[in-house]
């Protein structure tokens, strides 16, 4: 088994993928760490307890960063993902506590405790991420790998016309990780914006199981209704889930090798802007550590392992 931290701003792919990693054998969570996002950081601490209640699972979860490295506070996607972050169905209030430990230092306790075993799976702002860097300097030696959903390589973003959500919202923290010396699979819009999902996708999930599938389903309409805007189909994305379904199975992606620099200046915050391997001769791209993108994915495997995975 793989043991994963799980940063997360739950959010309704969020939750989707939550439910996922609790639910496969293969990955071993050692807590939610949560952060600001989709919406303001206690919300998002606390729709991850409602998650894991729901799940009946007692593992750690952290508070996170509540605002970004540089700038004032985000503004948050409540059109997107509902008025509480979970599409506006009256889920149930908590009866957990936080841990005591914030998502930085949790990460840290953990990368020392288990070194070189813990994967960091970043579904958020990577504000975490990059407070954690700050706390320990040698955290890139101890953790085994970060799989990230998050940035645009070759495709345009969804919040402007270059810049992807998680890599927006903290377009600094982003440049940090992503500065920083340690094996980084990304899987960003160009993956994740060319599977869209219908209504019949979450109703199998719901057969599967009905508790917590029951529950993506409810969550997902009105996440579904904005994805559908505009659109003759009716359709949303399971962005979240990506970055765990390579874990089980690496051979549902392409994974392309190369360089990559974040923006951060207006024009360009949160840009992801990609040189695979032989590309360019540029040192602002060579100088920065090497990565791989997901460059494509098998839908049919994929879609079948989010459903196979929920009935286990
Ligand atoms: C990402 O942004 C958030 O709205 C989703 O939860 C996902 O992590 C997609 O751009
Ligand atoms: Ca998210």
């Amino acid at each position: 088994t793989h043991k994963i931290i799980l940063d997360t701003d739950p959010g309704i792919d969020d939750t989707m993928a939550i439910f996922f990693a609790l639910q496969a054998p293969e990955l071993e969570v050692l807590g939610l760490t949560t952060v600001f996002g989709n919406v303001p950081a206690q919300m998002s601490a606390k729709n991850a307890l409602s998650l894991i209640e729901l799940a009946e699972v007692d593992i750690p979860v952290c508070l996170g960063a509540a605002m970004p490295h540089v700038g004032p506070e985000s503004s948050y996607a409540y059109f997107v993902h509902g008025d509480d972050g979970l599409g506006n169905i009256n889920h149930p209030e908590p009866k957990g506590q936080l841990d005591p430990r914030s998502s930085a230092q949790f990460i840290v306790e953990m990368a020392r405790k288990y070194p070189g075993e813990v994967t960091l799976v970043a579904v958020g702002p990577l504000s975490n991420l990059a407070l954690a860097l700050k706390l320990e300097p040698q955290l890139p030696k101890l953790i085994k790998a970060v799989n990230i959903m998050g940035g645009a390589a070759f495709v345009p973003g969804n919040v402007t016309p270059v810049a992807e959500a998680n890599i927006w919202n903290d377009a600094h923290a982003a440049e940090i990780v992503f500065g920083a010396s340690w094996p980084i699979n990304m899987f960003g819009l160009d993956v994740t914006y060319d599977l869209p999902f219908s209504p019949d996708f979450t109703s199998q999930l719901a057969e599967q199981n009905p508790k917590l599938g029951g529950f993506v389903q409810q969550t997902s309409k009105f996440y579904t209704e904005f994805y559908s805007q505009g659109k003759d189909e009716t359709v949303c994305y399971f962005h979240d889930a990506f970055p765990l379904a390579y874990m089980l199975d690496e051979t549902l992606f392409t994974m392309t090798e190369g360089h990559l620099r974040v923006g951060t200046d207006p024009l360009h915050k949160g840009q992801t802007s990609f040189a695979p391997n032989g590309s360019t001769t540029s040192e602002l791209w060579l100088n920065m550590p090497k990565l791989k993108v997901a460059t494509a994915v098998d839908h049919p495997r994929l879609t079948q392992l989010f459903i196979d995975v929920y009935g286990r």
